[in-house]
């Protein structure tokens, strides 16, 4: 795991975390903060040389060998693309409709559209939210099926119970959270957390 600790990343979070903060101001700060994570995500990506001509002389340049696929979960993790797109404008985005049982905290996964042919370029998992890890880990064996063989997981917000799931089943996998809180409450809420993400961006309490 990789804990991401920036000051802007810790006053992101603040305001995100308040329960005062409304839905335009919530995804305002998320996207900060995905902007922020997508630095330390990408950062070793394989380039490819290039050439350029400028309008004085010729040049050596860098491309990316290949585009990130990213994959946000649904619905909380589409407050996470903008910010990396920002920052990948050529990046794929492939939802993952997936939604977690009130009941039993099962995930539920109800839409994919995977890329095939881009089955060996770099996923990034986008969910601001790893409480049990029962999502994620669904989400990569699902990922995995498909053919996916080089994927990071991107969190914001982590449990320690998470972590260790998500290490324990997928520990290829390099998991990036911006911080990691206390515990889980009985109904499988991160304390203190920031409440449901997907409510909090969409408004939907
Ligand atoms: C949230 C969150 C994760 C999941 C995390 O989704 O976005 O996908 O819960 O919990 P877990 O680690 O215990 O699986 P939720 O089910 O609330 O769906 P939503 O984004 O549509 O609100
Ligand atoms: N999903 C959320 O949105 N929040 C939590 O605290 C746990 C799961």
């Amino acid at each position: 795991m990789i804990l991401v600790d920036h000051p802007l990343v810790r006053v992101h979070i603040t305001v995100i975390r308040d329960r005062n903060t409304p839905p335009d101001l919530f995804r305002h700060h998320l996207t900060a903060l995905a902007r922020l994570m997508a630095y330390p995500v990408l950062q070793d990506l394989p380039t490819e040389r290039v050439s350029v001509v400028t309008p004085m002389a010729a040049a050596n340049g860098e491309r990316l060998a290949r585009e990130p696929v990213l994959v946000p979960v649904l619905r909380a993790g589409l407050g996470l693309v903008e910010g990396f797109r920002d920052v990948i404008p050529g990046a794929v985005v492939s939802h993952l409709g997936m939604y977690r049982d009130h009941q039993t905290l099962k995930p539920v996964r109800y839409y994919s559209n995977f890329p095939a042919e881009r089955q060996h370029h770099p996923f990034i998992l986008l969910d601001p939210m790893l409480a049990t890890g029962g999502s994620a880990v669904d989400a990569l064996d699902f990922l995995k099926s498909e053919g996916a063989d080089n994927i990071r997981l991107v969190s914001i917000i982590a449990a320690p119970e998470g972590i260790q799931r998500v290490e324990s089943r997928h520990p290829d996998v390099v998991i990036f959270t911006a911080t990691l809180d206390e515990r889980l409450d009985a109904h499988g809420y991160i304390i203190p957390g920031l409440g449901d993400a997907g409510d909090r961006q969409f408004g939907t309490y």
